[in-house]
């Protein structure tokens, strides 16, 4: 192996003013081109690209065994390039360096694909298989450039207000709440578990305990959850927590963050502070407590119009309590089959009997329930949706949840559709961030018969709903904030409880977590609270969904540098992987029979 010298530019540095200058570059072959008299290689390096000229009568040998993606040290002269050859789309477009000495430190064997633009069409698979071959093209080193950027922002925004950066433990305990975990036998503990923190939650707020007063990180998080395009089984949150914070001071406190990063990595000023929307109006007008605000259709509730319907389906549903929402969607009464298929499937997967609509023709409103709608229904949903020719209305009736629920996803794909057509424009570039505020503190599970925390259970109850909590627990709020932008979920947090009398209340008579259980997850956390707890709250952003909606991704894949697949695997080392009979049973383990394993 030669040695390697000392490179004294990047390839992205020379210009006009080097010119007669020696240098040493090092980088990638990115093309050879061999035009007989001379070879032009463009040389790469993570900065940029550089032209170089050999003399093919010097360099014969090497040239015939050089190929793209092999490593080369080249020494030169800077020469300006001839006028018509100068390339203004690069910023050495200017100059070429005639190379003097070539040293060839990694011969590239032929790629399993190319790494140009044309890897934008190879399966994801083979890419990821070949990662580090995906990475060194530039829109993937543009993206964690911008994570780099991104995270280095934040940092020095965070260290300026005062916080200070704590690594927290990844070894934790199981806990009840939240994703289903990631599981670590403890061999020095025969029988006991780790688990892996799905996040550092009860670190930071003991952090608070110990006095810290202002904490971040950035953490790693693991949840063994169903992957998504923004879903990791592994991802990183910017955590963070505060002593003596109110919900007001952290939205501002987080404004400015947001502000800082999108000036300094996108030169774009995001006007503060941003829109709040209580989660009851978020469900009712978009039905999503996390919506797209890029653009309109807006549910809406027709519960009244239908109370005595004739149609049963809508009638029983208003009876018992229930409600109907609609759609309106405007020029949309020639949806062709298939369009109105896909919405139909979206309901149904989201759980929904079916998906009633209604064309509204010039001369007759098109609907399976037609025959059941009167003149009195038809007027009133006239009047209330302003419903005009040619528009198409879209119903749900179920529980009021369920309705905006499912009429939220119907939303979502209405806007997939108009985008085909061409009817709608949304902008990556349009960034909607909002505020969901004022979610309830306790969801009930009708599966447990019981409520759970909406969020994690040690959220504050709005202070002046305490009271309620015994008496009517679902009327009570949580000082729980969620940050959304264009329909995702950016971060969570809440103010916490600090008093343990209402903590252990919470667990024990509201979510009903027996009282040993509580001692034994719990436990530490009551007593500490119990030796001057201050007030604190926090919040923890995905950096992963930040930057990929910075970089315009749709995938937070694209912006991780060694991503799991759908099936959290890694492809390039093929984690996960089989593991010896000795090592289990050093861990006290061995796998069960007939396990079906997968
Ligand atoms: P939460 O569970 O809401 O809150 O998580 C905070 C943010 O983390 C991101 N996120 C994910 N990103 C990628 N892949 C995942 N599987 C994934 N799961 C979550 C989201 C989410 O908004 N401890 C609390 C925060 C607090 O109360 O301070 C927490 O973890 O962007
Ligand atoms: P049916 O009378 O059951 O054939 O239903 C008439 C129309 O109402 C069909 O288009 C169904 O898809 C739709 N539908 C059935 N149940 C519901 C519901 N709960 N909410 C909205 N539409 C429904």
């Amino acid at each position: 192996m030669e040695r390697v010298s000392s490179r004294t530019y990047s390839c992205n540095a020379l210009h006009r003013e080097h010119k007669g200058e020696e240098v040493i570059l090092l980088g990638w072959v990115q093309s050879i081109r061999d035009h007989g008299g001379l070879c032009f290689i463009d040389l790469r390096d993570r900065e940029g690209i550089t032209q170089l000229v050999l003399d093919p009568q010097r360099f014969s040998s090497e040239i015939g065994r050089l190929k793209p993606e092999s490593v080369i040290e080249i020494h030169g002269n800077v020469c300006l390039r001839p006028t018509e050859t100068i390339n203004p789309a690069l910023p050495t477009g200017e100059i070429e360096v005639t190379v003097t000495q070539l040293i060839l430190h990694n011969l590239c064997q032929t790629l399993p694909f190319p790494l140009d633009e044309k890897a934008e069409n190879v399966s994801e698979d083979l890419r990821l298989t070949y990662r580090y071959l995906d990475l060194r093209r530039k829109p993937n080193q543009d993206r964690l450039r911008l994570r780099h950027r991104a995270s280095q922002t934040i940092r020095h925004y965070l260290d300026q207000q005062g916080f200070f950066e704590v690594e927290l433990p990844t070894l934790f305990k199981s806990t009840p709440e939240g994703a289903r975990e990631f599981l670590v036998p403890s061999r020095l503990n025969p029988g006991y578990c780790y688990a892996l923190t799905q996040s550092p939650q009860q670190y930071k707020q003991m952090l608070m305990v110990a006095g810290i007063e202002r904490y971040f990180s950035f953490a790693r998080c693991f949840r063994d959850e169903d992957l998504r395009a923004d879903r990791q089984p592994e991802f990183t949150q910017i955590d963070l927590e505060c002593s003596f914070i109110n919900r007001e001071e952290l939205y501002a406190l987080i404004e400015g963050l947001l502000a800082t990063v999108w000036k300094t990595c996108l030169g774009i000023t995001l006007p503060t502070p941003l829109q709040r929307l209580p989660f009851q109006e978020a469900m009712n007008r978009f039905g999503s407590d996390k919506p797209d605000l890029r653009f309109g259709i807006e549910l809406q509730d027709v519960t009244e119009i239908f109370k005595n319907s004739a149609f049963q389906v809508f009638a029983k549903v208003a009876q018992k309590g229930g409600s109907i929402k609609v759609l309106k969607v405007e020029k949309f009464a020639d949806m062709t089959a298939s369009e109105l298929a896909s919405l139909e499937q979206v309901a149904k997967h989201h759980g929904a009997q079916g998906l009633a609509f209604i064309k509204i023709k010039a001369d007759e409103w098109k609907s399976p329930f037609a025959k059941f709608l009167s003149e009195h229904e038809k007027q009133a949903l006239s009047q209330q949706l302003h419903v005009q020719t040619n528009d198409s209305l879209f119903f749900m009736a179920d529980t009021w949840e369920r309705a905006c629920n499912i009429l939220g996803k119907v939303r979502l794909e209405i806007a997939e559709i108009l985008k085909r057509r061409g009817t709608l424009t949304i902008s990556d570039q349009d960034y909607r961030f909002l505020w969901v505020v004022d979610f309830p503190l306790l969801t009930y599970d009708e599966e447990q018969k019981k409520f759970v925390a909406t969020h994690h259970p040690f959220t504050a109850p709005v202070a002046k709903d305490i009271p309620l909590l015994k008496t009517h627990p679902h009327q009570v709020r949580g000082q729980h904030y969620d940050l959304v932008l264009n329909g995702i979920e950016l971060g969570g947090g809440s103010i916490r409880i600090h008093d343990p009398e209402l903590q252990r209340f919470i667990f024990e008579h509201i979510i009903q977590i027996p009282h040993d259980i509580v001692e034994d997850r719990f436990g530490y956390m009551l007593r500490a609270f119990s030796f001057g707890a201050p007030p604190h709250g926090g919040i923890a952003l995905g950096l992963d969904r930040l930057v990929a909606l910075m970089a315009g991704t749709h995938s937070i894949r694209d912006v991780i540098a060694f991503p799991k697949t759908q099936k959290g695997q890694d492809l390039m080392s093929m984690s996960p992987g089989t593991v010896t009979a000795q090592q289990l049973a050093d861990l006290g383990l061995r796998y069960l029979p007939n396990v079906p394993s997968s």
